[in-house]
């Protein structure tokens, strides 16, 4: 039963208990198979994608050779965010990430808030990233085949095609994939994580060994604001480490793997966008950087003489966009999931297949939606909103760490922030920091995306929300006030 821990209204607040406790009931509880390695690959997997392989030219544009710092002080601004991920992942292993957190801490409609706005990070990002994965799966055959798909049915309406039918195609399939089991979903996963953390190897390799400075002169020629704002588009580069916490219900042992991943996968991350960043600068300059479409495949071209490279680097591109479009769709039905299952969105839809263990009927829902969506965005301006929906997110994710550890003294947290609340405090002023730095034409966009919210919540979440259903016959106490353990131990196995 949902339970509150005191407040009413649309502010009421989530038991952490009891959000544990339904993870098991029948028809709702999720496979937990996923274990250390698979959880860091998923962080990985959704990390790796766009931002270094298209968006690093945008970067180098606005910035320069320092663009480098700008990767430094996305991954700096992060890696507060990410600690506080951890804390609240390992200690609530429950699916929904932020949505989940800020439901136990600041209140039912801000949690539908942050619900909504993670659509914007997972939904409509998948649909963007399918976009660019279209254009890279073109880009690769032309070059290792000289052959490439007619416009009309390669780009939107909006970029002078009809129909993204590359961008419908990944959807979907990783849709089916996705059916199919989490296991499943996580190996295919380690594939492809594994494949792209070679080819950006291969890039490294190269770049250095062909290594100058004269690419290096200004560094900075837009001075601090140049990097801060470039460090606001780049950020989207770092997005997904995040998305580990969206599947801690599957996590099989969350105390530990949820903080190992989450962090771990951000550091991995770092060091090689760091690295790629200094050699793409190392032999292209930045308006060469700028200037295309596929930035890394142009440096090894213009700036190294190796024109062959194109057609690996654009394969790569393929398969580490695919992995972000895998693990960020599958961020994206565990939100809703959980947001079905406690009322706010349909909750016939939170239900779990047996033969699968996955939320069949709403991940075929939403990938014919997103399938949908894919086929008629452009990519261009969506990074900038996805960000900001991303940065307003660790906002709330450290907020709710300082006032769990208020509210919720007690409760067993596996994984802690150190130096709390000095740290998260940092971590909301980095992402209020960068969300200042977007344009505010996105702050627009972004308003109106959450005013259809809050409209949507209060004609169907706040009359369904199963909390306030349930409300009249709680008399529970909240879990601070029974003192019986409500983790899952170390080794707890399926
Ligand atoms: N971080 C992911 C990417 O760069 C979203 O594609």
């Amino acid at each position: 039963m949902a339970t509150t821990s005191g407040r009413s209204g649309i502010f009421a607040v989530r038991d952490v208990r009891s959000l544990i406790t339904e993870t098991a009931e029948e028809g709702h509880g999720l496979k937990k198979a996923v274990g250390a390695t698979q959880l860091t690959a998923m962080g990985v997997g959704a990390i790796i994608g766009t931002g270094i392989f298209v968006v690093i030219g945008e970067g180098a544009g606005i910035a320069g050779p320092a663009v480098i710092l700008a990767f430094v002080l996305a991954a700096v601004s992060c890696t507060f965010s990410a600690l506080s991920y951890a804390e609240l992942a390992s200690s609530i292993p429950v699916s929904g990430s932020a949505y989940t957190y800020t439901y136990a801490t600041l209140g039912e409609v801000v949690a539908w808030i942050i619900g909504w706005d993670l659509i914007l990070e997972y939904g409509v990002s998948v649909a963007a990233i399918a976009v660019g994965w279209g254009g890279n799966l073109n880009a690769f055959l032309d070059a290792a085949f000289g052959f490439a798909l007619p416009d009309a049915i390669a780009k939107s309406p909006e970029d002078g095609g009809i129909f993204n039918l590359p961008a419908v195609f990944v959807v979907l399939a990783i849709t089916f994939l996705l059916i199919r089991g989490v296991t499943e979903s996580a190996r295919v996963n380690l594939v492809m994580v594994v494949i792209k953390l070679v080819v950006l190897l291969f890039f490294i390799v190269v770049a250095f060994a062909n290594f100058g400075t004269g690419n290096f002169q200004p560094f900075a020629p837009e001075g601090v604001d140049g990097v801060t704002a470039a460090a606001a588009v780049i950020f989207f580069a770092y997005i997904g480490f995040d998305a580990v916490s969206t599947g801690s219900e599957e996590a099989r042992n969350p105390a530990k793997d949820l903080p190992i991943a989450i962090i771990g996968s951000l550091l991995i991350c770092t060091l090689f966008y760091v690295l790629t960043a200094v050699g793409a600068l190392g032999i292209a300059s930045p308006e060469q950087l700028e200037g295309s479409d596929a930035p890394l495949a142009a440096a090894l071209d213009q700036g190294a003489g190796i024109s062959w490279a194109a057609a690996i680097l654009a394969l790569g591109a393929v398969v580490a966009i695919t992995s972000v479009v895998l693990v960020i769709m599958y961020g994206q039905t565990r939100i809703f999931f959980a947001m079905c299952r406690d009322g706010l969105l349909p909750q016939r839809l939170a239900k779990v297949n047996q033969r699968y263990g996955t939320p069949a009927r709403l991940t075929i829902i939403l990938g014919v939606l997103i399938a949908i969506l894919a086929a008629l965005v452009p990519l261009s301006e969506i990074v900038k909103l996805v960000n900001i929906g991303t940065l307003f997110a660790f906002v709330l994710v450290n907020i709710g760490v300082i006032i769990l550890r208020r509210t919720r003294p007690d409760m067993p947290r596996p994984y802690r922030v150190p130096w709390s609340p000095v740290l998260p405090i940092i971590g909301i002023a980095f992402a209020v920091y960068l969300m200042t730095d977007l344009p505010w034409d996105t702050w627009v966009r972004f308003v109106v995306w959450l005013a259809i919210g809050i409209i949507i919540y209060w004609l169907y979440g706040y009359k369904n929300s199963r909390l306030r259903r349930e409300a009249g016959s709680t008399a529970t106490p909240g879990w601070a006030r029974d003192n019986e353990p409500n983790r899952r131990e170390d080794g707890d196995q399926p």
